[in-house]
């Protein structure tokens, strides 16, 4: 049975400052060892999140990383950077890193090589466009970024990292996909997982749904099979985060 993962995404929202306070109000709101609790937060607010989420179940994860060692690159945050201080997750290859920092599926491929090395998971972003989905090609397109995201990863490896599934069109529009929408998409990539690897690591990994996630949506999509939690973008910076981590209360 695998267990729940839901994460917030801050994105570029709240200054260290406001970190803390948002971490001290939502602290008793997002109580339930059910589930495992992720804030991704910008890169300047790790330690004052680390510090203030200290004695909680919230896990803090950063956003984006580099998939070099260390050098003249700058501006990027190194893996061991992010393990010196705790950091267990990372979000890799957001739509927004996509669109707007020109990731691709090869430097997303780099970084999740790297994040494994250095024993950190992995969140992977994967979603299609809205005129993909309406040309019919979701599913190939889906298939194509997991196969390039999981180039060279072990299945033991693999076994452990968590699929973010986001539908662009769905992401900041109040537009969620339906559950029935998501379960096809999140199911299909369990099965472009068992074809890489085998139906044990399939059955291992974990797999969310974003976009528009609220305390409203979040229990019919948890429901699903194949969806084992959510990537929450707008709710996770708000009181509402509690509801949706205690969707089964
Ligand atoms: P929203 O929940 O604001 O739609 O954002 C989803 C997202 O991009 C999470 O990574």
């Amino acid at each position: 049975m695998r267990k729940k993962i839901i994460a917030g995404n801050w994105k570029m929202n709240k200054t260290p400052g406001e970190t803390v306070a948002l971490i001290n109000e939502l602290k008793p709101l997002v109580a339930n060892d059910e589930v495992d609790v992720v804030f991704c937060v910008p890169a300047i607010s790790i330690i004052p999140a680390m510090e203030a989420a200290k004695g909680s179940n919230i896990s803090i994860g950063a956003e984006n990383m580099y998939f070099e060692e260390s050098g003249a690159y700058t501006g990027e945050i190194a893996p061991n950077m992010l393990t010196d201080v705790g950091v267990k997750y990372v979000i890799i290859g957001h739509s927004e890193r996509r669109e707007y920092f020109a990731e691709t599926d090869e430097t997303v491929n780099k970084k999740v090589l790297k994040a494994f090395e250095h024993g950190i998971t992995p969140i992977i972003c994967c979603g299609e466009t809205l005129t993909q989905r309406e040309q019919g090609i979701t599913i190939d397109w889906i298939r194509q970024q997991i196969k390039v995201a999981f180039l060279n990863v072990t299945a033991e490896q693999a076994k452990t990292a968590v699929i973010a599934y986001e539908p662009i069109w769905a992401i900041g529009t109040g537009k969620t996909a339906t559950s029935d929408q998501a379960e096809e998409v999140c199911a299909a990539i369990r099965s472009c997982i068992a074809e890489i690897y085998d139906d044990a690591t399939a059955e291992e990994i974990r797999i969310q749904y974003g976009g528009s996630v609220n305390a409203k949506n979040a229990a019919e999509l948890f429901a699903k099979a194949d969806i084992d939690g959510g990537l929450v973008g707008g709710a996770s910076l708000k009181p509402e985060f509690g509801n949706i981590v205690n969707y089964n209360k």
